[in-house]
């Protein structure tokens, strides 16, 4: 894939295949993101990278998933669940707090792993308190965001947004349809 077909493929996924995410994955998610811009090269960022089932088990638990499908329809079933997931954390002792930062380093890492094949979910509803009890983190690392990563198990595809509808939607195979405005409802030249 070039970099747009990437970029313009790397949706979300919340059902994954049991194969592993292999080690050479991981470490260019991790160099994606330790090499990521960021405000003043501040680098407050860390990383807690779970690989065991265990471990991705309990963060699975911690996690909210998809929203706007009804009745927890979206949320992964137990032999469907990511094989890696990775929480960012904060590091307070580093001054100049970023949520560009943070983006920054999500986009990296989720495009990284997906040009190597691997699907993600960027998880911004988690249980930060009990992921930090999980991690048995130290006081000046905050649970930012997690991301959970594995070979998908399903489709997603962009559909035109219609009437104003934002809400993805899933078929009877767990395919997804994510809806987007078209340029022209976005873009405006001068
Ligand atoms: C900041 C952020 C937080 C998100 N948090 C969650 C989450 O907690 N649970 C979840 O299932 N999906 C989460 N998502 C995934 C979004 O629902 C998804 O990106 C959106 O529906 C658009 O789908 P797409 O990524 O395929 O374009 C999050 C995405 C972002 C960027």
């Amino acid at each position: 894939m070039d970099v747009m077909e990437v970029l313009s493929t790397r949706r979300t996924f919340r059902a994954f295949t049991k194969q592993p995410v292999p080690e050479d994955v991981v470490a260019d998610i991790l160099e994606a993101a330790r090499t990521a811009n960021c405000g003043a090269n501040r680098q407050s960022l860390r990383y807690a990278v779970a690989r065991s089932k265990e471990v991705v088990d309990s963060l699975c638990e911690l996690t909210k998933w998809a929203a706007a499908i009804p009745d927890g329809a979206g949320t992964p079933a137990l032999d469907q669940r990511p094989t890696l997931y990775i929480v960012l954390l904060q590091d307070t002792t580093v001054g100049g707090y970023s949520d560009i930062d943070v983006g920054i380093a999500v986009a990296s890492m989720t495009t990284a792993a997906w040009a190597k094949g691997v699907g993600s979910c960027i998880i911004g509803t988690l249980h930060r308190e009990k992921t930090a009890e999980l991690l048995k983190l130290p006081e000046n690392l905050l649970v930012h965001t997690g991301i959970a990563f594995g070979y998908p198990a399903h489709k997603s595809t962009v559909v035109p947004l219609k009437d104003g509808k934002k809400n993805y939607w899933r078929d009877e195979n767990g395919d997804y349809f994510v809806p987007k405005y078209s340029l022209e409802e976005i873009v405006k030249y001068y």
